[in-house]
């Protein structure tokens, strides 16, 4: 039997039906990755028009948004005035996986993110897994977080006396019927997306200066009201409570690697993309600390229990101008708007991997001529999103968005050691510093913040992996590209294609 290669050049034998275990861990050559995304594929493709700007611009519009801006409130009760210190936690577990994302996304400079990197390394199955968990750190995720967007709109609404009633602004969980604002946002960033990938990372870009500028200007307000005995005592939650904070504001962190979905888009990925991810945490951790510690500096933590909106009530206290606070408000809207749009992106690119690869309907991968983007793919993911986003209460949204993005980080961890072993060989623009410690603490600690999620949490994790596991069966295991190549053709590609440098 024949059946044509991935790189068209001609048709490959297929010999005999490979095991299970085969199929699990048959791996896609980088190599092979790399041409598809350059010079061997036909029809349209990705433009490459991203330079380290844009791609930090895009991993911070990601991720600097709700976390901050209400979730940073809600888990001050859980820490006390130690919340400083659940953020710096959680934000060592974002930054040692941001150091093993570097590495891979150096080597492995293509879209698809952690999915990619896991095919290239740890086989099919595993990648399947990944990339499955992607869409509860994508799609899911952007559900949650358009939930919170369309209640900061309302409330901007309300103080012009055009609040929307709970029918249409809360889903049927929270005795509404549909959440309409949440769905707009939605719509509209699809819209965006839909138009042009450079287009949408300008707007991204000017929305990440507004949302720094209104931290900082929170900061700068909420200093000038600073009392250090609000962190006195430090820890009255203890340890424990630490540690259960962290585990929730881990959200704050998702999105750093939004940067590495668009590697196909970057002019030169393998330089660029690790130093973007690298970048981004380093700005995102700062704003976060201080954003905390000029919280808590400004009101004693038991005030904050109960308290909604925190940093808007915190601003329009100190300042006496409730303006001041709507303000605020509206620069939330368009800080938690550009999270929609970038992980929207983030996730149509994710799968056009998967796509390409054969695991999922190749409609998903189909790039439009005119555009240049994936223009069917995303108007069904932003369809089904803005479905979950109207439906769906956000915190059932956003605790299953954390747990599948602790364990696809955790994979990122492992796949670093797994494959300086392995692959050895293999060209590295940026290599983790002290290896292999960085990699095996950063897989502990996604370890360590996964045990601290709620037994629910679990649940929905477990059977959301049951689902995937049954649609890999399916689906993805008999349509997988990969497993009609040949071992010849592995060698050949592998050997024969070089990264291209694009300047
Ligand atoms: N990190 C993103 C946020 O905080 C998900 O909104």
């Amino acid at each position: 039997m024949t059946v044509p290669t991935l790189s068209g050049r001609g048709p490959a034998r297929v010999a005999g039906r490979p095991s299970l275990g085969a199929q699990l861990l048959r791996r896609k050559p980088i190599a092979q990755m790399v041409t598809e995304a350059g010079d061997a594929q036909d029809g349209p493709r990705l433009v490459r028009s991203f330079g380290v700007l844009q791609l930090t611009m895009i991993s911070v519009g990601a991720t600097l948004g709700t976390g901050i801006l209400v979730i940073l409130g809600e888990s001050v009760p859980l820490a006390g005035p130690a919340i400083w210190i659940s953020f710096a936690i959680a934000g060592l577990a974002a930054l040692l996986s941001a150091v093993s994302y570097a590495e891979m996304a150096g080597m492995v400079p293509v879209s698809g993110s952690s999915y990619s990197y896991t095919y290239a390394t740890m086989g099919e199955g595993m990648a399947w897994i990944c990339g499955w968990c992607l869409v509860l750190e994508y799609a899911v995720s952007v559900a949650a977080v358009a939930v919170g967007a369309g209640q900061y709109v309302n409330e901007a609404l309300a103080v012009f006396g055009t609040a929307l009633p709970d029918a249409l602004s809360q889903p049927p969980g929270d005795g509404g019927m549909v959440n309409v604002p949440a769905m707009v946002i939605v719509l509209l960033a699809t819209a965006l997306l839909v138009r042009g990938a450079k287009e949408s990372a300008w707007i991204n870009t000017s929305i990440v200066v507004v949302k720094v500028g209104i931290l900082l200007f929170f900061c700068a307000v909420a200093f000038t009201a600073f009392t250090a005995g609000n962190f006195e005592p430090l820890l009255p939650m203890g340890a424990a409570g630490v540690s259960a904070a962290a585990s929730r504001v881990f959200f704050s962190y998702i999105g750093f690697d939004a940067a590495s979905t668009a590697g196909e888009e970057a002019r030169n990925p393998k330089k660029d993309l690790p130093r973007a991810i690298m970048l981004s945490m380093l700005i995102v951790t700062t704003i976060y600390v201080l954003v905390a510690v000029a919280a808590i500096g400004a009101r004693p933590w038991g005030w904050f229990d109960g308290t909604e909106a925190a940093l808007v009530k915190i601003l329009e206290e100190t300042t006496g101008q409730p303006w001041i606070g709507l303000v605020f408000a509206v620069g939330a809207v368009l800080a938690i708007a550009s999270i929609v749009l970038t992980v929207l992106y983030g996730q149509t690119r994710i799968l056009l991997s998967m796509a390409r690869d054969g695991l999922i309907p190749a409609v998903f991968g189909r790039v439009s001529r005119r555009t240049g983007t994936p223009v069917v793919g995303t108007l069904l993911v932003g369809t089904a999103v803005a479905l979950t986003a109207g439906l769906i209460p956000l915190g059932a949204l956003a605790d299953a968005t954390s747990i599948g993005t602790l364990f696809a980080f955790g994979l990122v961890n492992v796949a670093v050691i797994y494959l300086r072993r392995s692959r050895p060989d293999l060209e590295r623009t940026f290599r983790v510093p002290l290896f292999p410690i960085t990699p095996i603490l950063g897989a502990i600690m996604c370890g360590y913040l996964m045990a601290n999620l709620g037994a629910d949490t679990w649940v929905v994790f477990a059977l959301w992996m049951l689902v995937g596991i049954a649609a890999y069966f399916s689906y993805g295991r008999r349509h997988s590209k990969v497993a009609a190549m040949s071992s010849a053709d592995y060698l050949e590609v592998s050997a024969a294609r070089p990264a291209p440098q694009h300047s």
